[in-house]
């Protein structure tokens, strides 16, 4: 099919939920490059929003994927999984974390996070119902599934409703403390908002939190869903802040693009979930637990995230010298290659990616104004250098 059929049939029977795509449609990958139904070229710097850790593909994931399909995809978590036990083991051996749980998402695992929360306070006997989170956070798109479920065993320990959200503003210690108090069941953070603009906290504030959930006796969950995996430059976030949650959830990058999602917890509140409080018929099932070995593996193996690290360096410090010379640019955010580059008013992020789109290049937005850069961590200095290029032309005008 070629683009203009491709956009017709989705016209017709898509939900209208993503709007006017971006004009492309890319039919491989290889490494950070990918590749549109014409054949055209593109180098990739947004991964998936931050998914694709691996680039495209990786020659241990796709052996792991292929031996996978040819040896059984799926049978259920009502029996023993190899994959599973063994995807567990690595994340909590490698994290601070001591159990894990797998679902397909993002959103699921926040989700089930919170569930574990709720549920940590109904077993101590404080039915806790208050759930802190950041102002201009995201943590994803479901709503409380939960009580949906027309039965009502389901819902005695969370009830009358899941949970009260408060919402804080992102980096205000002063706000935290007055906030996270005795009726607090957890607070809920990224150590980088991510869909809200790329904003890293400052060490003191993930500290803060900390203390503040310790003085109230709440459980801090860390959505580390875009941040975690290598993505800041360590393997999770809060290695690079010095403090520990005591719950983490994942996605995104787990799977290397195959749906996976995680919820970690240590022991403490892993305890509060007994036989039944929770499960997931497709969860840590073999296929996405071969690939999330996998993304560990040459995680942990190659010297991928020491990589990242050191491009996401390089890049920050060329954009930081873009922004000296380009009035466009108004600040350069981010932590390892999870990159935001903030644009002057009168510039729209989208705009501004569509350029890109057309010299070759892809990147992300986020909120208007913010471009986001998330490329794969095997990215280049050459593959860097020549985006640069490419957005010193876009945001000068001489594109
Ligand atoms: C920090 C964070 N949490 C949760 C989510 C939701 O993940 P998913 O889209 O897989 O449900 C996202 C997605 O962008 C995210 O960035």
């Amino acid at each position: 099919m070629d683009l203009e059929q491709i956009k017709e049939l989705d016209k017709k029977y898509y939900f209208g939920v993503f709007g006017e795509r971006m004009p492309v449609c890319f039919v491989r990958g290889e490494g950070c490059r990918l590749y549109d139904t014409e054949g055209r070229e593109y180098t990739d710097f947004f991964g998936g929003i931050a998914v694709n850790v691996l680039g495209h593909g990786n020659a241990r994931l796709k052996a792991a994927l292929h031996a996978q399909v040819d040896a059984v995809v799926h049978t259920s978590s009502i029996y023993y999984i190899e994959q599973q036990a063994r995807l567990a083991a690595l994340l909590c051996e490698n994290s601070c974390m001591d159990k894990a749980f797998f679902c397909n998402s993002g959103a699921e695992a926040n989700e089930g996070a919170i569930k574990l929360a709720l549920k940590y306070s109904y077993e101590k006997g404080e039915k806790r119902k208050k759930i802190v989170s950041a102002k201009n956070s995201f943590h994803g798109r479901t709503m409380y599934t939960l009580f949906a479920t027309g039965q009502e065993k389901f819902h005695i320990p969370y009830a009358p409703l899941p949970a009260d959200f408060v919402h804080i503003p992102y980096g205000d210690i002063g706000a935290l403390f007055e906030t996270v108090d005795g009726q607090t069941c957890a607070v809920l953070m990224e150590t980088v908002q991510g869909e809200g603009g790329v904003i890293p906290a400052s060490p003191g504030y993930m500290q803060a939190v900390r203390d503040a959930c310790d003085k109230a006796g709440a459980l801090l969950i860390l959505d580390e869903i875009q941040t975690g995996l290598g993505r800041t430059g360590k393997l999770f976030s809060y290695m690079h802040y010095g403090m520990e949650p005591d719950i983490m959830t994942l996605a995104k990058a787990l799977g290397g693009g195959v749906p996976i999602g995680a919820i970690l917890a240590k022991q403490h509140a892993a305890d509060a979930f007994k036989k039944g409080d929770h499960g997931s018929t497709f969860g840590g099932n073999p296929l996405a637990c071969a690939a999330g070995i996998a993304v560990m593996e040459e995680l942990l193996d190659t010297g991928v995230i020491e990589n990242g690290a050191k491009m996401g360096g390089l890049l920050k410090a060329s954009l930081e010298g873009l922004m000296q010379r380009l009035p466009a640019i108004k600040s350069v955010r981010g932590l390892g290659l999870m990159l935001g580059v903030e644009l002057e008013e009168s510039h729209k992020a989208a705009d501004a990616a569509r350029a890109m789109l057309e010299k070759g290049f892809v990147i992300g937005t986020a909120e208007e104004n913010t471009l986001r850069l998330t490329p794969p961590l095997i990215i280049t200095k050459a593959e860097t250098h020549k985006m640069l290029e490419a957005l010193e032309q876009v945001l000068s005008g001489s594109a």
